[in-house]
């Protein structure tokens, strides 16, 4: 059985991730772990606090559990990236060449790393965006994706170590809340409309980006990692869709549910990194070569997150 050590268990996508990858794994097969100390958040005796920046920690940790998957989920998104680059920088590329040297010395079995469409700039086509285009991103978060992807490639021609890799779209749950990115505001909405608050939006009322619900991102994530690996033709990252939609149509899919629900609009700097990405994926390669399929459109996400969000299970 594999032993999986997922980094960044405690973020928006880790909390959910882990779960999946413990319900469908086993328990005491999946490690998570995190740089800040929450570990009654699993309940789980064999979680780590684990800096990615330290190698040597890393290194230690996958030795003594005996691990041989690696999901490294820390990240320093898009808008919070920007207040501080240097640092962005140095995180999300030192911890992935961490990462990718611990698979090397270490022989392990398979690596998980998210890009994102923020690898796509100004100049990328914007409508259907293909996985093979023009990238020039302008945010620190952006560089260090598209590098990111251009090192997972290295290292899979160079010595072998079989990465694997999503082009996120923004990502949409309930359970836990995104840090810093340029999407977040079509998590926030939900909580503001279940909260009978009204909403301000960071974003113009038309800005349209690629969007999807957090099950099918777990979902695509272990398709992907459970694919043959002769079917994973792309060692770059992967183009992955399932819905594009503006603020004016995420709000009125919610009024349907919440008619007396209000939204303004009070763009920031977020505007022009959204500007900057596409409108929409192209991921025809990931559909034909691991069968990847979304389940959620705008309106059926939108009646999950109000149910699960009245569930009470928010952590
Ligand atoms: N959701 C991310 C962000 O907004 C994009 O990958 O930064």
């Amino acid at each position: 059985m594999s032993k999986i050590l997922v980094i960044g268990a405690c973020g928006q996508l880790g909390t959910e991730l882990t779960q999946s990858l413990m319900n469908r794994y086993g328990h005491d097969n999946v490690i998570p772990s995190d740089i800040s100390d929450k570990k009654e958040f699993y309940k789980n005796n064999n979680f780590e606090t684990l800096n990615v920046l330290d190698k040597e920690a890393l290194l230690n940790a996958t030795k003594n559990h005996g691990i041989s998957q690696i999901y490294l989920l820390a990240a320093v998104l898009s808008a919070k990236g920007e207040s501080d680059p240097m640092f962005a920088w140095k995180l999300n590329m030192e911890g992935l060449l961490n990462v990718l040297e611990v698979a090397r010395t270490e022989n392990l079995e398979k690596i998980y790393w998210p890009s994102s469409i923020a690898v796509f700039g100004p100049s990328t086509q914007k409508e259907m965006t293909p996985q093979e285009t023009i990238a020039d991103p302008n945010t620190v978060y952006g560089i260090s994706k598209l590098a990111g992807e251009r090192w997972c490639q290295y290292y899979f021609d160079k010595y072998g170590v079989d990465v694997r890799s999503i082009r996120y779209p923004g990502l949409i749950g309930w359970k836990g809340q995104p840090g810093g990115g340029t999407t977040d505001y079509a998590v926030e909405i939900y909580h503001k409309a279940f909260n009978g608050e009204s909403f301000e939006c960071f974003l113009e009322e038309d800005t349209y980006l690629p969007m999807m619900y957090m099950d099918d991102a777990i979902r695509a994530t272990i398709e992907l990692m459970e694919a043959d690996p002769e079917k994973v033709k792309v060692r770059s990252s992967y183009n992955v869709s399932a819905m594009s939609f503006s603020p004016k149509e995420i709000f009125n899919a919610i009024k349907l549910h919440y008619p007396q629900f209000e939204i303004s609009y009070k763009p920031d700097f977020r505007q022009k990194i959204a500007n900057s990405w596409p409108y929409s994926i192209d991921d025809s390669e990931a559909r034909d070569e691991w069968g990847w399929n979304p389940n959620f459109d705008l309106g059926k996400m939108t009646e999950e997150m109000l149910t699960n969000l009245a569930s009470k299970e928010v952590v």
